[in-house]
This record gives C-alpha cells, sequence and structure tokens, in this order.
C-alpha cells in the first residue's frame, strides 16, 4: 500500500475520459487499496483513479450515514442506471481543487452499478451524501470536476480565488 500524488486542477488527466476496465486484477485491486490509503492520508471522503494520474474508470468513497456509520465502496466501470427526479444542493470540495468549496445541484438519489474489487457485479441504491459522493466520483471518470456544474458566473469567481491561491 501506498499513497500516491494527487493531481491538481491543470492536470491534463482530469479532464480525459477514462478507460474501462477489461477485467479486475491484483493489480486494479493494489490501485484501489493505494486509492484508499491516499484518500484517508488526505482527508477526503471519495477519490478517482484519475486523480493519481490513472486514466481508468475506477473510484472510491467512504461516506458516514446520519448515524456515522461508514459506507465504504470501492467500484469499477461504475453506471450511474437511475437518477430520481428530485434535485437537492450541498457544498461540495475536491481534493484535486484544494480550497475551493461550492455549493452544487444534484439528484437525491441514484443507482448505481459496477464491479466490486472482487469482480462481482455491485448494485448501489444511495442517497443523500452517498449518492453525491458516488455522482462527484463518476463524474471525475468523464473528465467532469464539480465546478463544472456551477453557472458560468461562480465558476469564473471560483477559478480567479484558485489561480491567485496557487500564486500564493
Ligand atoms: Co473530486
Amino acid at each position: 500500500m501506498a499513497v500516491l500524488g494527487i493531481k491538481v486542477l491543470g492536470a491534463k488527466v482530469l479532464r480525459e475520459r477514462a478507460a474501462p476496465l477489461e477485467a479486475v486484477t491484483d493489480e486494479t485491486r493494489r490501485l484501489i487499496g493505494d486509492m484508499f490509503d491516499t484518500m484517508y492520508e488526505a482527508e477526503g471522503i471519495g477519490l478517482a483513479a484519475p486523480q493519481v494520474g490513472i486514466s481508468q474508470r475506477v473510484m472510491i468513497v467512504d461516506v458516514p450515514d446520519e448515524d456515522g456509520v461508514h459506507q465504504v465502496h470501492a467500484l469499477v466501470n461504475p453506471v450511474i442506471v437511475e437518477s430520481g427526479s428530485e434535485t437537492d444542493k450541498a457544498t461540495e470540495g475536491c481534493l484535486s481543487i484544494p480550497g475551493i468549496e461550492e455549493d452544487v445541484t444534484r439528484p437525491v438519489r441514484v443507482v448505481v452499478e459496477g464491479l466490486s474489487p472482487a469482480a462481482e457485479s455491485l448494485r448501489i441504491e444511495a442517497e443523500g451524501l452517498l449518492a453525491r459522493a458516488l455522482q462527484h466520483e463518476i463524474d471525475h471518470l468523464d473528465g467532469i470536476l464539480f465546478i463544472d456544474r456551477l453557472s458560468p458566473l461562480k465558476r469564473g469567481i471560483l477559478m480567479r480565488k484558485w489561480r491567485k491561491k496557487r500564486r500564493g
């Protein structure tokens, strides 16, 4: 297991559509283990493989439910197969855009299917924070960042703030 470097906004890999895996292998499981180490080290609640420079459709989440019970999932080739029509707004951040947070509107409920690290079929019926985290991470696999889900005005303000921070 190892903590990997996290790519930040500006890295090309964050804007690429990640490739589906044809098989879940030991190498995939090693990547997932490293991604958990990296996510916990950075105190995040989700991470997608492109964020560690690997353009593959792999993502993880560790999100507490209302009772504080951790919902931990690792998914290969995840797909949102159902999205509820109800939406809500909540603050999101991203380990690849440190220091930037904003409210993002997303469906409250989603159903996600994919493969587990053991290559078994998974179906997750999620709502609330888990649904939000799954959508955020699956967006990463399509080269989409949460700032893309904001109005151009809001995004412009955040990008000025980001550039200022990066200059230090
Ligand atoms: Co993110």
